[in-house]
């Protein structure tokens, strides 16, 4: 039993593992058609979702395995006051494996310290969401053919984009990969996240034209600026439309950059490039079920330890206001960062010092 909470909680073995099976998924795909009979996943979501629950879904059908879910968390007990913690532990008795989305960072750490059986997190706030980047990493796979000597440019909202702080993670484990990091000032990568470059000496740049570094790239990662994450809803106005890619932009990308978008989009891939071959972000749909069906069966029939990510009880409450901590009463733990007295909290990562807590 082990939870996957985090890209970087499967390592990059098993990430080719998971890229293998994907693609004899699809094309072995009776092989694999009872495969999980009699065994069951739980989706758990807490927010809005097409892709990431109906892939999961179908990945479980396609199985061979049963699905129950809640049609709308707001109507389950968690609405009486009920804590995740008591959910997962109730949704146990009934299932073999949960995805849990969910609008609170680290909400899935804060399920998987309850849990018996395995958590995926399929979505915590604007934190991590580790199988939409085993879907673009399938994409990257199919499109370009290797995950080394590449130039990823991300693009849009890369503060609370959680599916780019994810790729960006997965991707400095593979040599010579170089990030253009493309926003406005509003919407910069968070420090934590740029310490993480830095920390793995990474190549990278910010700009916030993209115009100018289009033509260098071998992949473009687009991303809706998500209003749903703003607290000043004119902020959110003001940058809404920063970015929006045309043909016209696309003559000036490489003849293979391969165009990835998590979706939905918005307004910023206006439709005249889905008839563009670059633009691969319909077929990464596909890819997500089929990377969520390796996962699935990788989690339900493995034989592994319980795997969970180390942390240290410093006492206190999170600085982040997003963060699950604020939502309910959780052991408060942080893991102490070695350099300049810094602390990371376990369950949405927000570096902090000890005075900011609350
Ligand atoms: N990419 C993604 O997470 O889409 P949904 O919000 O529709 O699941």
């Amino acid at each position: 039993m082990r939870h996957v909470l985090d890209i970087t909680d499967l390592n990059v073995t098993e990430i080719d593992e998971l890229v293998a099976t994907a693609e004899d998924m699809l094309a072995n795909s009776a092989k694999y058609a009872h495969i999980l009979a009699g065994k069951k996943l739980a989706t758990l979501f807490y927010e809005p979702s097409t892709r990431t629950r109906m892939s999961f879904e179908a990945a479980m059908l396609e199985l061979g395995g049963s699905v129950i879910s809640c049609a709308d968390m707001s109507r389950s007990s968690a609405s009486k006051g009920e804590t995740i913690g008591d959910t997962v532990r109730v949704v146990s008795n009934y299932v073999d494996v949960i995805a849990m989305r969910h609008p609170y960072e680290g909400a899935a750490y804060a399920a998987a310290l309850k849990s018996p059986i395995p958590v995926i997190n399929a979505g915590d706030g604007g934190h991590s969401h580790p199988t939409q980047t085993l879907a673009d990493l399938l994409t990257i796979h199919r499109e370009i053919g290797r995950f080394d000597r590449l130039t990823i440019g991300l693009c849009g909202d890369l503060k609370y984009g959680r599916t780019v702080h994810s790729l960006i993670n997965a991707m400095l484990r593979y040599e010579n990969v170089k990030f253009v990091l493309i926003s406005p000032e509003e919407l910069k990568l968070p420090a934590y996240m740029l310490e993480t470059l830095d920390r793995a000496h990474a190549g990278y740049e910010e700009t916030s034209d993209l115009e100018s570094v289009i033509g260098k790239l071998d992949v473009l990662y687009m991303t809706r600026v998500q209003k749903e994450r703003f607290d000043d809803e004119s902020e959110y106005e003001r940058v809404k439309d920063c970015y929006v890619l045309t043909a016209e932009k696309m003559k000036l990308a490489k003849k293979e950059c391969a165009v990835l978008h998590p979706l939905p989009r918005v307004n910023e891939i206006a439709e005249e490039v889905d008839d563009d071959p670059r633009a691969a972000y319909f077929r990464q749909t596909l890819n997500g079920k089929l990377m969520r069906m390796a996962l699935i069966l990788k989690l339900v029939t493995e034989k592994d330890s319980v795997y969970i990510r180390e942390k240290t009880v410093l006492g206190g409450k999170c600085a982040n206001k997003k963060c699950v901590t604020r939502l309910e009463k959780l052991a408060p733990l942080y893991k102490a960062e070695e350099e300049n007295g810094m602390h990371r909290c376990a369950y949405c990562e927000t570096l902090q010092k000890l005075g900011d807590r609350k």
